[in-house]
Formats: C-alpha cells, structure tokens, sequence
C-alpha cells in the first residue's frame, strides 16, 4: 500500500477492514496493522463483530469505524474525521445497507443526519455504503447525488464496472471489489463453498490462497467536495 499511495498520489486512504480476519471481523492487531500500512480510516460492515475483542478498541478509535446503523448500544460510531495528506478535513461515514443485511435501523433514516453533521466540518465526504443489493447502492448515490464527494459501495467482494461522476459531482461506485485470494468464491475456498451449495449441509469455510489481488478505487475532487473523476484500482500482488 505505501507504493500504490506514492504511485497514484494518494492523499487519503480508506480500507474496508471487515473480513481481515480470515475472512471475518477484524481484530485490534489486524486493525493496526493496516493502519500502519497507509491506511488513514478503515471502514466495517456486517462482520464489525464477529471477533468481540474490537469492540472496546472501537470505543477508543477515531479512525476505525462500524455501520452508523448497528445498534444503538453497540460499540463504536460511523462517522470519521481524517486529515488527507494537504491538509484538507475528509469526513468518512458507513451505513449499511438494509436490503437481505436487516440492520437494526435503515440507512435511509440516518443518512441526512450524519451528512449533515459531516458537512459541518468538511465538504469532502466519502460514504461507504456496505450492501448486498446493486439497487439499493445505485439509489444511494442517486440520492446523495451533489451533496457528498463520493459513495463507494463493499461487501461483494465483487468490483463492478460502473465507477462514474454523477451529475452533482459524486464519484460512485456500486461495489470497489475485494483484496484477497480471487482463485476462489468471493475468498472462500471453492469447493468448499460449491460443497455447501450442492448439498445445503454445515461446511466450514476456509480463506482460499492463490490469485491474491488488490481492488479499489480512486477519486479525485476538489477542495470543495466535488468529484472529478472515479477510476477503478486492480492490482495483482506476488506474495
Ligand atoms: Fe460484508
């Protein structure tokens, strides 16, 4: 990562987080890890809890945030305030999407607030938008259309190919893909997931090794929150 961000210029960098512990949840070490690789924020998802020993570490962090839509009580908050490498506020938030997730509260209701909140520090704003469905993404960027710099979609583990600026200025992507092993099915070792598949019976799930690629994407805007371009990111790694 510290290449990638001196080859593109990077001045912000924002990890989805949510599967590196072997493909489930994140853990305090895992988290620190990837910051101190170049990451400035780090996103979750539906797997935020899958190892518990985060949620105190969410309590203290800044920079490592859950769905703004879990629970009320759970640890943590949605909302980032990170400093892009000029010095320019960039306010991150993440929602999850309600479409087969069933968050405890729908990302609609919240999303006005937590935009306007991140409005009042910076008109940079970048939304991860943590959804199975390609309508529900679709939409959310429609709606957020000109009121932040970019929705960029996860949770896949599949990159589409519809990274585009719409017409207010919001870079959007419905899903930036997934770095991992992709000789698999959505990082699951193949046959393990065909065998559950076929049969319907309790397979444990192992994290497949070969054709590790990193996946993302990249924006670009302006001091005043307006996205200019939004290219995708593919990279195969040697390990
Ligand atoms: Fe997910």
């Amino acid at each position: 990562m510290p290449g990638l961000r001196e080859e593109l210029e990077v001045d912000l960098c924002v990890v989805n987080g949510e599967n590196a512990a072997d493909g489930l949840g994140i853990t305090p070490r895992l988290a620190e890890v990837i910051l101190a690789s170049g990451a400035d924020v780090i996103t979750l998802g539906n797997h935020t809890f899958r190892r518990p020993e985060i949620a105190p570490y969410l309590d203290e962090s800044d920079r490592v945030i859950r769905p703004a839509n879990l629970s009320n009580n759970a640890s943590g908050k949605g909302l980032a305030l990170a400093e892009s490498r000029g010095g320019t506020p960039v306010a991150v938030i993440n929602l999850l999407g309600q479409l087969f997730l069933a968050p405890p509260h729908g990302p609609w209701e919240l999303v006005d607030d937590l935009v306007e909140e991140a409005r009042r520090s910076t008109p940079v704003i970048l939304v991860d938008f943590h959804g199975e469905a390609t309508s529900e993404k679709v939409a959310m960027a429609a709606y957020l259309d000109g009121k932040v710099t970019a929705v960029l979609g996860t949770h896949t583990h599949v990159q589409t190919n519809d990274a585009r600026v719409t017409p207010g200025g919001t870079a959007a992507l419905t899903d930036a893909g997934m770095t991992g092993p992709h000789d698999s099915v959505i990082g699951v070792i193949s046959e393990l997931a065909i065998k559950h598949m076929r049969t319907g019976m309790p397979t444990r799930f192992k994290t497949a090794s070969g054709g590790v690629r990193l996946e993302g994407c990249l924006v670009e805007c302006g001091e005043d929150g307006r996205a200019t371009s939004c290219e995708l990111v593919r990279r195969a790694l040697e390990l």
